[in-house]
Protein backbone atom coordinates (compact mmCIF):
# COMPACT_ATOMS: atom_id res chain seq x y z
CA UNK A 1 0.00 0.00 0.00
CA UNK A 2 1.59 3.51 -0.91
CA UNK A 3 1.88 6.25 1.64
CA UNK A 4 3.30 9.52 2.43
CA UNK A 5 6.07 10.43 4.19
CA UNK A 6 5.47 14.37 5.24
CA UNK A 7 9.00 16.15 6.91
CA UNK A 8 6.60 19.22 8.48
CA UNK A 9 7.69 22.32 10.64
CA UNK A 10 7.69 24.81 7.62
CA UNK A 11 5.69 27.87 6.42
CA UNK A 12 4.23 27.36 3.17
CA UNK A 13 5.36 29.87 0.55
CA UNK A 14 4.99 30.28 -2.78
CA UNK A 15 2.35 30.21 -5.45
CA UNK A 16 -0.05 27.69 -6.83
CA UNK A 17 -2.23 27.07 -9.92
CA UNK A 18 -5.98 25.19 -9.02
CA UNK A 19 -7.07 22.76 -11.01
CA UNK A 20 -10.73 22.10 -12.62
CA UNK A 21 -13.35 21.51 -9.91
CA UNK A 22 -13.53 17.43 -9.71
CA UNK A 23 -16.99 17.46 -8.44
CA UNK A 24 -17.79 19.80 -11.79
CA UNK A 25 -16.01 17.81 -13.93
CA UNK A 26 -17.61 14.48 -12.61
CA UNK A 27 -21.63 15.88 -13.88
CA UNK A 28 -20.25 17.58 -16.88
CA UNK A 29 -18.61 14.87 -18.07
CA UNK A 30 -22.21 12.72 -18.07
CA UNK A 31 -23.25 15.21 -20.95
CA UNK A 32 -21.64 12.89 -23.38
CA UNK A 33 -24.07 10.42 -22.76
CA UNK A 34 -26.65 13.13 -24.01
CA UNK A 35 -25.45 13.98 -27.72
CA UNK A 36 -23.60 12.41 -30.69
CA UNK A 37 -22.17 15.41 -31.43
CA UNK A 38 -18.39 16.28 -30.63
CA UNK A 39 -18.23 17.24 -26.77
CA UNK A 40 -15.37 19.44 -26.00
CA UNK A 41 -14.27 19.88 -22.06
CA UNK A 42 -11.27 22.14 -21.27
CA UNK A 43 -9.59 21.87 -17.60
CA UNK A 44 -10.82 18.67 -16.69
CA UNK A 45 -8.26 17.36 -13.92
CA UNK A 46 -7.24 13.88 -14.59
CA UNK A 47 -7.54 12.05 -10.93
CA UNK A 48 -8.71 9.01 -10.16
CA UNK A 49 -12.81 10.17 -10.21
CA UNK A 50 -12.50 11.47 -13.63
CA UNK A 51 -10.63 8.61 -14.60
CA UNK A 52 -13.00 5.94 -13.74
CA UNK A 53 -15.95 8.35 -15.13
CA UNK A 54 -14.45 8.29 -18.42
CA UNK A 55 -14.32 4.58 -18.03
CA UNK A 56 -18.09 4.41 -17.01
CA UNK A 57 -18.64 6.66 -20.27
CA UNK A 58 -16.72 4.26 -22.53
CA UNK A 59 -18.61 1.24 -21.10
CA UNK A 60 -21.36 2.85 -22.27
CA UNK A 61 -19.96 3.49 -25.97
CA UNK A 62 -18.98 6.82 -25.94
CA UNK A 63 -15.54 7.54 -27.71
CA UNK A 64 -13.87 9.52 -24.57
CA UNK A 65 -10.30 10.82 -25.90
CA UNK A 66 -8.10 12.92 -23.76
CA UNK A 67 -5.54 15.52 -24.64
CA UNK A 68 -3.92 16.45 -21.31
CA UNK A 69 -6.65 18.62 -19.69
CA UNK A 70 -9.13 18.30 -22.20
CA UNK A 71 -11.83 15.51 -22.85
CA UNK A 72 -12.87 14.76 -26.27
CA UNK A 73 -16.08 12.87 -26.26
CA UNK A 74 -18.60 12.08 -29.29
CA UNK A 75 -20.88 9.21 -30.51
CA UNK A 76 -23.35 9.05 -27.47
CA UNK A 77 -24.15 5.73 -25.76
CA UNK A 78 -25.20 2.18 -27.34
CA UNK A 79 -25.64 0.27 -23.60
CA UNK A 80 -27.49 1.52 -20.58
CA UNK A 81 -26.59 -0.58 -17.96
CA UNK A 82 -24.05 0.90 -15.26
CA UNK A 83 -22.67 -2.33 -13.48
CA UNK A 84 -21.96 -2.73 -9.68
CA UNK A 85 -18.01 -3.05 -10.35
CA UNK A 86 -17.87 0.14 -11.75
CA UNK A 87 -20.15 2.16 -9.70
CA UNK A 88 -19.00 0.67 -6.29
CA UNK A 89 -15.60 2.59 -7.13
CA UNK A 90 -17.64 6.10 -7.36
CA UNK A 91 -20.40 7.23 -5.92
CA UNK A 92 -20.90 9.96 -8.90
CA UNK A 93 -21.31 7.16 -11.21
CA UNK A 94 -25.17 7.65 -10.75
CA UNK A 95 -25.11 10.96 -12.26
CA UNK A 96 -25.53 8.67 -15.50
CA UNK A 97 -29.22 8.17 -14.45
CA UNK A 98 -30.65 11.18 -15.68
CA UNK A 99 -29.06 11.74 -18.84
CA UNK A 100 -29.43 7.57 -19.91
CA UNK A 101 -33.61 8.25 -18.82
CA UNK A 102 -33.84 11.72 -20.96
CA UNK A 103 -31.91 10.28 -24.32
CA UNK A 104 -32.34 6.80 -24.38
CA UNK A 105 -35.69 6.20 -22.27
CA UNK A 106 -33.96 3.29 -20.02
CA UNK A 107 -31.06 3.24 -17.27
CA UNK A 108 -29.91 0.29 -15.38
CA UNK A 109 -27.54 1.68 -12.45
CA UNK A 110 -26.06 0.03 -10.15
CA UNK A 111 -26.63 1.20 -6.08
CA UNK A 112 -23.69 2.88 -5.13
CA UNK A 113 -23.57 0.98 -2.40
CA UNK A 114 -22.17 2.65 1.26
CA UNK A 115 -18.88 4.90 2.19
CA UNK A 116 -16.48 5.97 4.73
CA UNK A 117 -18.99 9.24 5.30
CA UNK A 118 -22.41 7.73 5.26
CA UNK A 119 -24.82 5.54 3.95
CA UNK A 120 -25.55 8.30 1.50
CA UNK A 121 -29.01 7.35 -0.59
CA UNK A 122 -30.37 7.45 -3.51
CA UNK A 123 -34.05 8.21 -3.14
CA UNK A 124 -34.03 11.72 -3.84
CA UNK A 125 -32.29 10.91 -7.22
CA UNK A 126 -34.99 8.40 -7.35
CA UNK A 127 -38.05 10.87 -6.90
CA UNK A 128 -37.08 13.22 -9.43
CA UNK A 129 -36.94 10.59 -11.90
CA UNK A 130 -40.11 9.27 -11.14
CA UNK A 131 -41.90 13.57 -10.98
CA UNK A 132 -40.57 13.59 -14.40
CA UNK A 133 -42.38 10.90 -15.42
CA UNK A 134 -40.16 7.13 -15.24
CA UNK A 135 -40.84 4.40 -13.76
CA UNK A 136 -38.48 2.96 -11.11
CA UNK A 137 -37.92 -0.07 -9.72
CA UNK A 138 -35.09 -1.26 -7.24
CA UNK A 139 -34.25 -5.06 -7.42
CA UNK A 140 -30.92 -7.02 -7.29
CA UNK A 141 -28.67 -4.30 -5.77
CA UNK A 142 -29.73 -1.86 -8.99
CA UNK A 143 -31.96 0.73 -10.17
CA UNK A 144 -33.80 -0.23 -13.08
CA UNK A 145 -35.47 3.04 -14.81
CA UNK A 146 -37.61 3.21 -17.93
CA UNK A 147 -40.21 5.62 -19.28
CA UNK A 148 -42.39 4.43 -22.46
CA UNK A 149 -41.73 7.30 -24.47
CA UNK A 150 -40.16 10.34 -23.17
CA UNK A 151 -39.43 12.00 -20.14
CA UNK A 152 -42.00 14.65 -19.38
CA UNK A 153 -41.49 17.98 -17.82
CA UNK A 154 -42.42 18.38 -13.86
CA UNK A 155 -42.27 20.19 -10.41
CA UNK A 156 -39.49 18.71 -8.67
CA UNK A 157 -39.40 19.30 -4.80
CA UNK A 158 -36.03 18.30 -2.90
CA UNK A 159 -37.05 17.98 0.85
CA UNK A 160 -33.31 18.73 1.95
CA UNK A 161 -31.02 20.10 -0.76
CA UNK A 162 -28.85 17.28 -2.35
CA UNK A 163 -26.20 18.48 -5.30
CA UNK A 164 -25.95 15.11 -6.71
CA UNK A 165 -30.02 14.70 -7.16
CA UNK A 166 -29.98 18.38 -8.14
CA UNK A 167 -27.51 17.36 -11.29
CA UNK A 168 -29.65 14.49 -12.43
CA UNK A 169 -32.95 16.25 -12.20
CA UNK A 170 -31.37 19.08 -14.59
CA UNK A 171 -29.54 16.72 -16.94
CA UNK A 172 -33.08 14.76 -17.13
CA UNK A 173 -34.98 17.91 -17.65
CA UNK A 174 -33.15 19.18 -20.55
CA UNK A 175 -34.60 16.80 -22.62
CA UNK A 176 -38.03 16.18 -21.24
CA UNK A 177 -40.86 17.36 -22.85
CA UNK A 178 -42.49 20.53 -21.50
CA UNK A 179 -41.61 22.67 -18.54
CA UNK A 180 -39.99 21.60 -15.39
CA UNK A 181 -39.22 23.19 -12.36
CA UNK A 182 -36.70 22.53 -9.43
CA UNK A 183 -37.16 23.67 -6.00
CA UNK A 184 -35.21 23.44 -3.12
CA UNK A 185 -32.29 22.54 -5.80
CA UNK A 186 -28.89 22.45 -4.43
CA UNK A 187 -26.53 26.36 -4.68
CA UNK A 188 -23.40 24.86 -6.07
CA UNK A 189 -21.37 26.82 -7.82
CA UNK A 190 -20.48 23.26 -10.34
CA UNK A 191 -24.42 23.14 -10.92
CA UNK A 192 -24.16 26.58 -12.41
CA UNK A 193 -21.42 25.20 -14.47
CA UNK A 194 -23.48 22.30 -15.47
CA UNK A 195 -26.26 24.47 -16.54
CA UNK A 196 -24.52 26.95 -18.49
CA UNK A 197 -22.73 23.77 -20.60
CA UNK A 198 -26.14 22.55 -21.22
CA UNK A 199 -27.52 25.87 -22.72
CA UNK A 200 -24.79 26.27 -24.33
CA UNK A 201 -25.51 22.54 -25.94
CA UNK A 202 -29.20 23.84 -26.83
CA UNK A 203 -30.97 23.51 -23.61
CA UNK A 204 -33.19 26.55 -22.07
CA UNK A 205 -32.54 26.90 -18.31
CA UNK A 206 -32.95 29.68 -15.66
CA UNK A 207 -32.22 30.44 -12.23
CA UNK A 208 -29.21 28.00 -11.45
CA UNK A 209 -27.79 28.97 -8.77
CA UNK A 210 -30.69 30.22 -6.84
CA UNK A 211 -33.11 27.08 -5.25
CA UNK A 212 -35.36 27.50 -7.62
CA UNK A 213 -34.28 26.42 -11.37
CA UNK A 214 -36.33 26.19 -14.16
CA UNK A 215 -35.78 24.30 -17.81
CA UNK A 216 -38.00 24.38 -20.92
CA UNK A 217 -37.58 20.81 -22.38
CA UNK A 218 -35.99 21.01 -25.98
CA UNK A 219 -35.80 17.89 -28.24
CA UNK A 220 -31.93 17.47 -28.69
CA UNK A 221 -28.66 18.98 -27.33
CA UNK A 222 -26.01 19.57 -29.95
CA UNK A 223 -22.35 19.42 -28.96
CA UNK A 224 -20.56 22.56 -27.64
CA UNK A 225 -16.68 23.34 -25.95
CA UNK A 226 -16.83 24.47 -22.22
CA UNK A 227 -14.30 24.83 -19.42
CA UNK A 228 -14.62 23.43 -16.04
CA UNK A 229 -14.22 25.69 -13.49
CA UNK A 230 -11.87 25.92 -10.69
CA UNK A 231 -11.70 24.06 -7.29
CA UNK A 232 -13.03 25.54 -5.24
CA UNK A 233 -12.49 22.92 -2.42
CA UNK A 234 -8.67 22.47 -3.13
CA UNK A 235 -8.34 26.20 -3.19
CA UNK A 236 -9.75 26.19 0.05
CA UNK A 237 -7.45 22.95 1.37
CA UNK A 238 -4.56 25.27 0.42
CA UNK A 239 -5.65 28.22 1.94
CA UNK A 240 -6.02 26.37 4.82
CA UNK A 241 -2.37 24.82 4.64
CA UNK A 242 -1.40 28.24 3.99
CA UNK A 243 -2.86 29.56 7.83
CA UNK A 244 -1.32 26.26 9.61
CA UNK A 245 1.72 26.41 8.76
CA UNK A 246 2.07 29.98 9.17
CA UNK A 247 2.97 31.20 5.68
CA UNK A 248 2.34 33.00 2.51
CA UNK A 249 0.05 31.24 -0.32
CA UNK A 250 -1.09 33.03 -3.39
CA UNK A 251 -3.79 30.39 -5.59
CA UNK A 252 -4.30 31.75 -8.93
CA UNK A 253 -7.24 30.61 -11.87
CA UNK A 254 -9.46 30.96 -8.56
CA UNK A 255 -13.15 32.24 -8.13
CA UNK A 256 -12.98 33.80 -4.64
CA UNK A 257 -16.57 34.54 -4.85
CA UNK A 258 -16.92 30.84 -4.87
CA UNK A 259 -15.04 30.72 -1.60
CA UNK A 260 -16.70 33.66 0.75
CA UNK A 261 -17.85 31.26 3.70
CA UNK A 262 -14.17 30.25 3.88
CA UNK A 263 -12.15 33.16 3.67
CA UNK A 264 -14.57 34.66 6.11
CA UNK A 265 -13.47 32.56 8.68
CA UNK A 266 -10.15 32.35 7.65
CA UNK A 267 -10.27 36.02 8.59
CA UNK A 268 -11.41 35.68 11.95
CA UNK A 269 -8.62 32.61 12.74
CA UNK A 270 -6.74 36.14 11.91
CA UNK A 271 -5.04 35.78 8.20
CA UNK A 272 -4.76 38.34 5.90
CA UNK A 273 -6.33 37.36 2.32
CA UNK A 274 -6.46 39.39 -0.62
CA UNK A 275 -8.02 39.16 -3.76
CA UNK A 276 -8.31 40.01 -7.21
CA UNK A 277 -10.96 38.40 -9.89
CA UNK A 278 -8.89 35.44 -10.27
CA UNK A 279 -5.92 34.98 -7.17
CA UNK A 280 -6.59 34.28 -3.71
CA UNK A 281 -3.27 34.96 -1.52
CA UNK A 282 -3.44 34.22 2.30
CA UNK A 283 -0.44 35.53 5.08
CA UNK A 284 -0.39 33.80 8.10
CA UNK A 285 -0.68 36.30 10.95
CA UNK A 286 0.61 34.52 13.65
CA UNK A 287 -0.86 31.49 14.93
CA UNK A 288 -4.74 30.71 14.30
CA UNK A 289 -7.30 31.63 16.85
CA UNK A 290 -10.04 29.29 16.93
CA UNK A 291 -13.05 30.00 15.51
CA UNK A 292 -16.54 28.37 15.62
CA UNK A 293 -17.90 26.93 12.25
CA UNK A 294 -21.58 24.79 10.86
CA UNK A 295 -21.09 23.22 7.63
CA UNK A 296 -24.16 24.54 5.44
CA UNK A 297 -24.86 23.60 1.82
CA UNK A 298 -23.88 26.66 -1.02
CA UNK A 299 -23.40 29.35 -0.20
CA UNK A 300 -22.83 28.11 3.47
CA UNK A 301 -19.43 26.86 5.14
CA UNK A 302 -18.50 23.63 2.81
CA UNK A 303 -18.62 20.21 4.50
CA UNK A 304 -15.73 19.31 1.88
CA UNK A 305 -13.80 21.70 3.86
CA UNK A 306 -14.74 20.44 7.55
CA UNK A 307 -11.85 18.38 8.09
CA UNK A 308 -9.65 20.37 6.63
CA UNK A 309 -10.56 23.21 9.06
CA UNK A 310 -10.84 20.34 11.71
CA UNK A 311 -6.91 20.18 11.52
CA UNK A 312 -6.25 23.78 11.88
CA UNK A 313 -8.02 24.40 14.89
CA UNK A 314 -6.07 21.68 16.30
CA UNK A 315 -3.05 23.60 16.63
CA UNK A 316 -5.02 26.89 17.14
CA UNK A 317 -5.09 29.26 20.11
CA UNK A 318 -8.47 28.52 21.54
CA UNK A 319 -11.36 25.93 21.22
CA UNK A 320 -13.72 25.38 18.60
CA UNK A 321 -16.66 24.01 18.05
CA UNK A 322 -17.49 22.15 14.42
CA UNK A 323 -20.79 21.08 13.66
CA UNK A 324 -20.92 19.11 10.53
CA UNK A 325 -24.99 19.26 9.43
CA UNK A 326 -24.43 17.42 6.00
CA UNK A 327 -23.25 13.78 6.62
CA UNK A 328 -23.74 11.79 9.51
CA UNK A 329 -20.17 10.39 9.55
CA UNK A 330 -17.54 12.99 8.60
CA UNK A 331 -15.74 12.85 11.25
CA UNK A 332 -13.50 9.63 10.09
CA UNK A 333 -10.35 12.01 10.31
CA UNK A 334 -10.56 12.48 14.59
CA UNK A 335 -9.46 9.16 15.41
CA UNK A 336 -6.24 9.62 13.16
CA UNK A 337 -6.10 13.58 14.12
CA UNK A 338 -6.20 12.36 17.86
CA UNK A 339 -3.09 9.69 17.05
CA UNK A 340 -1.27 12.80 15.86
CA UNK A 341 -1.85 14.22 19.89
CA UNK A 342 -5.14 16.73 18.86
CA UNK A 343 -7.93 17.30 21.55
CA UNK A 344 -10.83 16.86 20.21
CA UNK A 345 -14.56 15.40 21.55
CA UNK A 346 -17.00 14.44 19.01
CA UNK A 347 -20.81 13.98 20.47
CA UNK A 348 -23.13 13.13 17.77
CA UNK A 349 -22.52 15.72 14.77
CA UNK A 350 -20.41 18.44 16.61
CA UNK A 351 -16.34 18.02 17.29
CA UNK A 352 -15.33 20.27 20.06
CA UNK A 353 -11.22 20.77 19.20
CA UNK A 354 -9.05 22.36 21.74
CA UNK A 355 -6.14 23.60 20.31
CA UNK A 356 -2.57 22.79 20.81
CA UNK A 357 0.83 24.82 20.44
CA UNK A 358 1.79 21.48 18.38
CA UNK A 359 0.60 17.90 17.03
CA UNK A 360 3.54 15.12 17.08
CA UNK A 361 4.36 12.80 14.30
CA UNK A 362 2.26 9.42 14.38
CA UNK A 363 1.79 6.70 11.49
CA UNK A 364 -2.15 7.44 10.50
CA UNK A 365 -4.35 5.90 8.21
CA UNK A 366 -6.48 7.86 5.39
CA UNK A 367 -10.44 6.91 5.33
CA UNK A 368 -11.78 8.81 2.78
CA UNK A 369 -10.66 11.64 0.39
CA UNK A 370 -10.68 15.03 2.68
CA UNK A 371 -10.09 13.09 5.88
CA UNK A 372 -6.89 12.09 4.12
CA UNK A 373 -5.80 15.77 3.12
CA UNK A 374 -6.67 17.35 6.84
CA UNK A 375 -3.98 14.45 7.91
CA UNK A 376 -1.31 15.55 5.20
CA UNK A 377 -2.30 19.65 6.70
CA UNK A 378 -1.81 18.25 9.92
CA UNK A 379 1.34 16.64 9.24
CA UNK A 380 2.81 19.75 7.60
CA UNK A 381 2.67 21.19 10.88
CA UNK A 382 4.55 19.06 12.83
CA UNK A 383 8.28 19.17 12.97
CA UNK A 384 9.81 15.21 12.57
CA UNK A 385 8.33 13.36 10.15
CA UNK A 386 4.57 11.53 10.04
CA UNK A 387 3.74 9.13 7.51
CA UNK A 388 -0.09 8.21 5.88
CA UNK A 389 -1.12 5.29 4.60
CA UNK A 390 -3.92 4.43 2.30
CA UNK A 391 -3.33 7.82 0.37
CA UNK A 392 -4.93 6.72 -2.70
CA UNK A 393 -7.87 8.29 -1.45
CA UNK A 394 -5.77 11.52 -2.30
CA UNK A 395 -5.23 11.05 -5.67
CA UNK A 396 -9.26 10.89 -6.26
CA UNK A 397 -9.58 14.18 -5.77
CA UNK A 398 -6.02 16.06 -5.91
CA UNK A 399 -3.73 16.34 -8.85
CA UNK A 400 -0.14 16.74 -8.50
CA UNK A 401 -0.50 17.79 -4.81
CA UNK A 402 2.88 16.62 -3.97
CA UNK A 403 4.17 19.14 -6.82
CA UNK A 404 1.98 21.97 -5.95
CA UNK A 405 3.03 21.97 -2.03
CA UNK A 406 6.74 20.78 -3.16
CA UNK A 407 7.25 23.73 -4.64
CA UNK A 408 6.23 25.90 -1.68
CA UNK A 409 8.89 24.24 0.57
CA UNK A 410 6.87 21.44 1.96
CA UNK A 411 8.97 18.17 2.08
CA UNK A 412 6.61 14.95 0.97
CA UNK A 413 7.19 11.86 -0.75
CA UNK A 414 5.55 8.66 -1.76
CA UNK A 415 6.56 5.45 0.07
CA UNK A 416 5.93 1.84 -0.46
CA UNK A 417 3.84 -0.21 1.95
CA UNK A 418 3.03 0.87 5.17
C1 LIG B 1 -21.73 16.03 -3.63
O1 LIG B 1 -22.04 14.72 -3.18
C2 LIG B 1 -20.20 16.08 -3.69
N1 LIG B 1 -19.73 15.08 -4.65
C3 LIG B 1 -19.62 15.78 -2.30
O2 LIG B 1 -18.20 15.89 -2.39
C4 LIG B 1 -20.15 16.84 -1.34
O3 LIG B 1 -19.68 16.55 -0.04
C5 LIG B 1 -21.69 16.82 -1.34
O4 LIG B 1 -22.18 17.02 -2.69
C6 LIG B 1 -22.29 17.91 -0.46
O5 LIG B 1 -21.83 19.16 -0.90
C7 LIG B 1 -19.77 15.37 -5.98
O6 LIG B 1 -20.23 16.44 -6.37
C8 LIG B 1 -19.27 14.32 -6.90
P1 LIG B 1 -25.65 15.35 -1.63
P2 LIG B 1 -23.59 14.20 -3.23
O7 LIG B 1 -26.59 14.59 -2.48
O8 LIG B 1 -24.27 14.78 -4.40
C9 LIG B 1 -28.24 13.00 1.55
C10 LIG B 1 -15.96 15.23 -2.14
O9 LIG B 1 -15.26 15.08 -1.13
N2 LIG B 1 -28.93 12.40 0.39
O10 LIG B 1 -25.67 16.85 -1.68
O11 LIG B 1 -23.55 12.74 -3.06
C11 LIG B 1 -26.80 12.55 1.66
O12 LIG B 1 -26.72 11.30 2.35
C12 LIG B 1 -17.40 14.73 -2.13
O13 LIG B 1 -15.60 15.80 -3.19
C13 LIG B 1 -30.08 11.64 0.60
O14 LIG B 1 -30.52 11.45 1.73
O15 LIG B 1 -24.16 14.87 -1.90
C14 LIG B 1 -26.17 13.67 2.44
O16 LIG B 1 -26.41 13.47 3.82
C15 LIG B 1 -17.76 14.03 -0.83
N3 LIG B 1 -30.71 11.09 -0.47
C16 LIG B 1 -26.95 14.90 1.96
O17 LIG B 1 -28.15 14.41 1.36
C17 LIG B 1 -30.26 11.29 -1.76
O18 LIG B 1 -30.89 10.79 -2.70
C18 LIG B 1 -26.21 15.73 0.91
O19 LIG B 1 -25.83 14.86 -0.12
C19 LIG B 1 -29.10 12.07 -1.94
C20 LIG B 1 -28.46 12.62 -0.86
Amino acid sequence: MVGLEIEGGKPLRGEIIISGAKNAALPLLCLGLMTSDKLVLKNVPKLADTVSMEGLLRHHGVQVDREGETVIMTGGASQFDAPYDLVRKMRASVLVLGPLLARYGEARVSLPGGCAIGTRPVDLHIRAMQALGAVVELADGYIQARVTHRLSGGRVVFPMVSVGATENALMAAALAKGPSELVNAAREPEIVNLANCLNAMGAKIIGQGSGNIKIEGVDDLQGTSHEVIPDRIEAGTFAIAAVMTGGDLTLHRTFGRNLDALLMVLKKTGARITETDDTIRIVAEGRPIATDITTDPFPGFPTDLQAQFMAMMCVAEGSSRISETIFENRFMHVSELLRMGADIQVDGGVAMVRGQRSLSPAPVMATDLRASVSLVLAALTIKGVSQISRIYHLDRGYSRLEEKLGNCGAILRRIKAL
